[in-house]
């Protein structure tokens, strides 16, 4: 692949975390487990439940919160990416019903839907950034929603303790010169069910932990390389927050302090292709971006996809 560096503007991100929640003392009574094995096996406390909303529902509430949070005028809003792996129905796109709840129905805008699972966001946001580097597009709603709960097979104790509903939204636009971003994003044809959602989601754990770790670090070995930086250079790593245990593990082997990567997966569990605009709006409520920051992100999951960004304010 070529380096090419694409401007980016990050203006708001948002968020929506459904009502209902679903702790490991929930989880005890319905499968073999305890809080002490999902704790130490995951890092997870708590995941949220969509209780009589949808994925488009919860994808929406995120966008509002965006667009209030960046006061940006909707009819400015010349795109619109969901990814989920959870839409409502197959057609038509998450997307396309969040313009038509956003009362943007009278615009001639472009709407689709990815499906990259956990990797979802990072391949909508290089969608939108490569759209915003050679379109007409004033600004690029992008948004990772899921309700996983609806997939979930609540017996099957090597699942059903990892996942959560929520939604994230970003908005951006094109960048200054000195605003840009690299994409790395690659995949591996998942012919072996390693984790698949085939009406019910299925998964290998063991198989998957694994390839995760090595996802994660060839992630973010390949973006320093595009970005031409240094580790130290990175001011956040905002990972997929899938397990405590995936993100201390790549932290060991590069030799990364814990603390570079933001983590609030104690709370939402895996969110797929929500928890990155999440946990990315969380950071940015605790510390607004410097000019010269440097955040990465980086997904990995079904597909099998990984894959991430480096993006210098
Ligand atoms: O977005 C990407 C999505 N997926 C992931 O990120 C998942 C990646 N994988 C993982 O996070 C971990 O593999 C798990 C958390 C799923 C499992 O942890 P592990 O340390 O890899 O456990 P394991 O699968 O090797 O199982 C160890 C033991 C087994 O019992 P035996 O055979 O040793 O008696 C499992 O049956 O733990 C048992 N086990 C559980 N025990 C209590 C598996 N799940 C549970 C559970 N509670 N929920």
């Amino acid at each position: 692949m070529r380096k090419i560096p694409l401007t980016l503007d990050i203006i708001s991100t948002g968020k929506y975390i459904p009502s209902g929640t679903i702790t490991n003392e929930d989880l005890e009574k319905l499968v073999d487990t305890s809080d002490e094995w999902i704790v130490s096996h995951t890092g997870i406390k708590t995941r949220h439940k969509a209780i009589g909303e949808n994925t488009s529902d919860l994808a929406y509430k995120a966008a509002v919160n965006a667009i209030e949070k960046g006061k940006v005028d909707k009819e400015t809003i010349d795109a619109i990416i969901v990814a989920t792996i959870t839409a409502d129905f197959a057609s038509p796109s998450m997307a396309a019903i969040v313009q038509a709840r956003l009362g943007l129905n009278h615009r001639d805008i472009t709407c689709f839907d990815v499906n990259a699972a956990c990797t979802g966001f990072v391949y909508a946001l290089q969608m939108a950034t490569a759209l915003l580097n050679t379109g007409p597009y004033r600004h690029i709603l992008v948004i990772g929603a899921e309700v996983l709960t609806k997939i979930l097979d609540y017996t099957d104790r090597n699942t059903c303790i990892l996942f959560g509903d929520g939604a994230g939204a970003m908005i951006v636009r094109q960048g200054k010169e000195h605003q840009h971003a690299y994409f790395y994003t690659a995949s591996e044809g998942d012919v072996e069910d390693v984790l698949s959602v085939k009406e019910i989601l299925r998964m290998q754990g063991r198989r998957v932990f694994k390839f995760a770790i090595n996802a994660v670090e060839k992630s973010i070995n390949r973006l320093l390389e595009l970005d031409g930086s240094r580790l130290d250079q990175i001011t956040k790593i905002i990972p997929h927050q899938a397990n405590y245990r995936i993100i201390d593990g790549v932290a060991e082997l590069k030799k990364i302090p814990l603390n570079k990567f933001f983590l609030n997966l104690e709370q939402y569990g895996n969110t797929s292709a929500a928890s990155i605009p999440i946990a990315l709006d969380e950071y940015l409520q605790e510390r607004s971006l410097h000019s010269g920051d440097k955040l990465m992100m980086i997904g990995f999951g079904a597909g099998l996809t990984w894959g991430g960004v480096v993006f210098t304010q």
